[in-house]
């Protein structure tokens, strides 16, 4: 992850926010490529979703309509959704290094001879840390005589815990309930009266719009309302770079269908999600399926699929990259209920109304970035970069460098001209500085998959040499070839 995050910062894909005041914990800036990465995902899952969807299990081609709806909501949106009184996550303070830390993120070793304190570990720490630590505070104890547990432990068994970064015991508190919704003060006063908080979530604004999007539109059940943009939770612990951060953006379906069919849906969504990870270059082997337990469910969930990538801080693990859950009706009849207008669904052929069900692919379009850096990140020794970013083609940040050979006045009106004639249709670079071999290493990093070098045979014949970024294998295509060349390696 560190040669990631450097790479990242290097080269201009994502930097930490506020850098030259020393950061702000939990919020990341995206640089010029990592903003054109993150477009690149956005658009595909919008195109993917909205303007061109899948067809349905029954032949049919299915309807999704998008929305973007306001950050702020009225409050009692968030009532009614359960984040108000709900949405915590317990967490433990350590009064000696004034860390907080979220309760099932801490894992504690009990002495198994009850002799000694016991200690607290972040719930990832590796082997060598353990041990080190162990030898500090436990003279002669080794891992194996500790049993591990992640459960909340009893009152008196905290008060002999050393936290995870302090050396004596006694210092963490209980684990205690932690809001993490933001909140602000809409109007000149601050008061309980005008409290308003930043979305945690966007598929609210999509719950209510529903009754303006079927009023407004020709959409009938079963069709989705889709929407990205960002939302913010005041999370315990950020972590692993962008992965869990306090402000993200995320890419949210709402399915609405009848509830008989409900299964049929969910299938259907979780063979098409995995689908489209594999479209933007997470190959399969990469991915876990996880059935999430009954007693791991939010509280609006009766079946949540999560779609899980091999993250380098989790591996040989996987983590959490998308939430596919049916939420029953619970949004509808709650905003039914909270804001006493009627949102059940009129079926016009039979005459029936009801409450649809939903069922909802939820994923971070932050998270996504980040999985799509960590499977592009290829060390490879025999290049100058010693590394290459295997983007797909089709989320590069630049799909092609134009690099005269060198910057001889042959050369470089040729390039010029390429580049012209490219870059209505194309992101590509002319570069004209450096020796080659520099000018190759900097795309390599970047994950260019194609760099046209000008050559002097350029002059005499009119081709160029493609250089393939993963290969390094150089071939020579007629100027004219260019655009179908490059049509047909981005849309592969
Ligand atoms: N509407 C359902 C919902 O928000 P979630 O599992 O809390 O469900 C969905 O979030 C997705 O949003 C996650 O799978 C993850 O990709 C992304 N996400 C959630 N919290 C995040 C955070 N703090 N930072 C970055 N991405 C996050």
């Amino acid at each position: 992850m560190k040669d990631i995050v450097s790479l990242c910062k290097r080269r201009g894909f994502i930097f930490p926010a506020s850098d030259i005041y020393g950061g702000l914990n939990g919020f990341w800036d995206y640089g010029p490529l990592g903003v054109e990465l993150k477009n690149n995902l956005r658009d595909r899952w919008w195109k993917d979703m909205v303007l061109c969807p899948p067809i349905g299990p029954d032949g049919n081609p299915i309807d999704i309509l998008g929305v973007d709806s306001s950050i702020i909501q009225n409050p009692k949106c968030w009532e009614a959704s359960g984040h108000v009184g709900g949405f915590n996550d317990p967490m433990v303070d350590c009064k000696e290094s004034k860390k907080r830390y979220r309760a099932d993120h801490i894992k504690v070793f009990i002495p198994k001879d009850g002799e000694g304190v016991n200690i607290a570990f972040d719930k990832d720490a590796e082997e060598d840390v353990i041990a080190s630590r162990l030898k500090k505070l436990a003279k002669g104890k080794s891992a194996e005589d500790y049993d591990v547990t992640f459960e909340k432990i009893d009152a008196d068994q905290m008060a002999n815990t050393v936290g995870p970064d302090v050396k004596k015991p006694g210092s963490l508190t209980e684990p205690r309930q932690f809001n993490m919704m933001f909140h602000t003060y809409v109007g000149a006063t601050a008061g309980d009266d005008n409290k308003a908080y930043l979305r945690p979530e966007t598929c609210a604004g999509i719950f209510l719009n529903f009754k303006n999007v079927v009023d407004s539109s020709r959409a009938r059940v079963p069709f989705g309302i889709a929407q990205v943009g960002k939302a913010f939770r005041n999370e315990v612990t950020p972590r692993n770079f962008v992965f869990r951060s306090r402000e993200f953006e995320q890419m949210e379906l709402e399915w609405f269908c009848e509830e008989d069919e409900v299964p049929m849906w969910f299938d259907f969504w979780v063979d098409e999600r995995t689908k489209f990870w594999e479209s933007v270059g997470i190959p399969k082997s990469e991915l876990h399926f996880l059935d999430v337990e009954k007693d791991e469910l939010a509280h609006y969930s009766s079946r949540t699929i999560d779609v899980e990538y091999r993250f380098p801080f989790s591996a040989p693990e996987f983590d959490e990259l998308e939430g596919i859950a049916h939420r029953g009706c619970f949004d509808l009849t709650q905003h039914q209920e909270f804001s006493g207008t009627k949102l059940e669904y009129f079926d016009q052929p039979t005459n029936k109304r009801f409450m649809p069900h939903v069922i909802e692919p939820s994923t971070g379009l932050t998270r996504g970035v980040l999985a799509l850096l960590c499977q592009a990140y290829t060390v490879d020794e025999s290049r100058p970069s010693g590394v290459y970013m295997d983007f797909h083609p089709s989320m590069a940040p630049k799909k092609a460098a134009i690099l005269p050979l060198t910057a001889k006045d042959e050369h470089v009106p040729i390039a010029q001209r390429l580049y012209l004639s490219l870059r209505d249709e194309f992101a590509v670079d002319l570069d004209i500085k450096q020796n080659i071999g520099k000018r190759y290493a900097r795309q390599d990093e970047i994950g260019t998959p194609f760099c046209f070098t000008i050559d002097n045979d350029t002059i005499s014949d009119e081709t160029v040499t493609v250089r393939h970024r993963n290969t390094m294998k150089q071939e020579r295509i007629p100027l004219d070839n260019i655009k179908p060349f490059l049509r047909a390696e981005i849309g592969k």
